[in-house]
């Protein structure tokens, strides 16, 4: 009954949720008791450790367990509503219930956004016009803009996501084996920026849990794939692992048969000393044990390497880059990773978190970097640009400047997944007004001006 009921009204919906908000905020109020900061850092303000120590007075346990409820039906609550507005496919709904959604701490509405997804309730995005589609790492893509890692980290909601009318999906970082990450909170919204500062650390459930899921729907991404909407897989390493060539050698190994094209995820700031891998010496080590073992998988069609790196590399780290991947005949680069920077134009509080930082603060950084790569590689390598992309200019700016690809992340999670039908519509816009027959067309064009 309370589905269709949602279905029918479900901004008539909208105060209830603003009442359940309340209540996340007062069980908030006493996270120390909620269970020590363990759904992430507070959205509306609140600090950790704010609030009640356990067992600071009697009646505690009663007092944990009713915030625990109050909690657990304000997300159910959140939950509903945003799959219904989601459902609806209304822009309306949509502006309202986002900045709703935003009173819920970062990690918690990021695992509530998945379970949407993953249930599968979204609108059914408009089918793609013929000059998005590209064909690249020997594949075809129905359009240029893909899901950034990060997001479904342990392919929980792939399908849901291709609803969302993506091109294309990335799961992971995947590492082999199942780590908790850093601790909570780790993931902090710049509201003011149109950022996100995330220190997740690879929190991964391991390469087995990640191979089960998509063994399970193998024959669905068969035909997804077939359909253009190919998958993508991101490897990394376990913190306390000693030898990381193995660890990525063995993601290849286990998680490369199931995917179009796996990532060597040198390039997220949060795992010491994981950056290092992208000098000269050790990528080259490193990326000669991955080719090969993708040479030798098993399967008929291959998976695509590609190299994932940080936006903040030296021009020397960048030259030593490309010479690698030119070297060894890497299929391709993606551009980039979140900035350990922080421009001096940040308004929010939140800006000195430590941790690498997305959206759209990011966005010229990794812009600039995909037009030096697509120079340095002489245009022969292809390039996935991401980094603050959240409207069809941005888009459009990254791909002239030499991606064929795009991705996006931070801007779902200040526009909702809208946005990516308005970034699709606008680029094809765009491509029209300026003369383009099509996305590929596109391909750094700035280069040839
Ligand atoms: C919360 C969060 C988690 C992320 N986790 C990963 C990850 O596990 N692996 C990875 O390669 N990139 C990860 N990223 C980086 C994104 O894939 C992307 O490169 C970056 O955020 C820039 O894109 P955006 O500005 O559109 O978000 C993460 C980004 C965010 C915001």
């Amino acid at each position: 009954m309370v589905m269709p009921l949602m279905l029918c009204s479900p901004l008539a919906l909208v105060p209830p949720l603003w009442l359940q908000l309340d209540l996340v905020a007062a069980a908030w109020a006493g996270r120390g008791a909620v269970g020590g900061g363990a759904v992430g850092t507070a959205g509306a303000g609140a600090r950790p450790g704010a609030g009640a120590r356990p067992g600071a007075r009697p009646g505690a346990d009663g007092l944990t367990q009713r915030r625990l409820r109050a909690l657990a039906a304000a997300l159910g609550g959140c939950g509903l509503l945003l799959g219904s507005a989601l459902a609806a496919g209304d822009e309306r709904l949509h502006a309202a219930v986002l900045p709703a959604l935003r009173a819920v701490p970062p990690e918690a509405a990021h695992g509530l956004a998945l379970r949407v997804a993953a249930f599968g309730l979204l609108p059914t995005a408009r089918p793609d016009g013929p000059a998005l589609e590209v064909c690249v790492l020997g594949r075809r893509f129905r359009n240029p803009l893909g899901l950034a890692a990060g997001f479904d980290k342990h392919g929980e909601a792939v399908d849901g996501l291709y609803k969302m009318g993506f091109g294309f999906v990335e799961v992971g970082t995947v590492t082999p084996k199942p780590q908790d990450g850093n601790p909570k909170p780790r993931v902090f919204r710049l509201v003011e920026d149109e950022a996100v500062i995330n220190r997740y650390g690879f929190n991964s459930h391991g390469h087995a849990a990640v191979e089960r899921r998509l063994r399970a729907r193998q024959e669905t991404q068969r035909k997804l794939t077939g359909a253009g909407m190919p998958l993508g897989v991101n490897l990394g390493k376990n913190k306390s692992s000693t030898d990381a060539a193995a660890d990525y050698v063995a993601g290849v190994r286990v998680l490369g048969p199931l995917a179009d094209y796996l990532v060597v995820n040198v390039s997220s700031p949060n795992t010491p000393g994981l950056r290092d891998l992208q000098g000269k010496a050790e990528l080259r080590d490193l990326l000669t044990k991955v080719l090969a073992e993708r040479d030798t998988l098993p399967c008929k069609h291959k998976p695509a390497v590609l190299v994932k790196i940080a936006p903040d590399l030296t021009l020397q780290d960048k030259q030593d880059i490309a010479s690698v991947v030119c070297e060894l005949g890497v299929d391709g680069l993606i551009v980039s990773n979140t900035t350990v920077s922080r421009p001096h134009d940040l308004q929010s509080m939140q800006r000195l978190e430590p941790g690498g930082l997305s959206g759209k603060p990011l966005r010229e950084l990794s812009t600039q970097t995909v037009r030096e790569m697509y120079a340095l590689t002489q245009g022969q390598v292809p390039i996935i640009g991401v980094g603050g992309v959240s409207s069809g200019r941005d888009a459009l700016e990254k791909i002239c400047a030499g991606a064929s690809l795009v991705q996006m992340y931070t801007a779902l999670v200040y526009h909702g997944p809208l946005v990516v039908g308005t970034v699709k519509r606008e680029l094809e816009e765009l491509l029209r007004e300026q003369g383009f027959k099509s996305v590929m067309e596109a391909v750094g064009a700035d280069h040839r001006r």
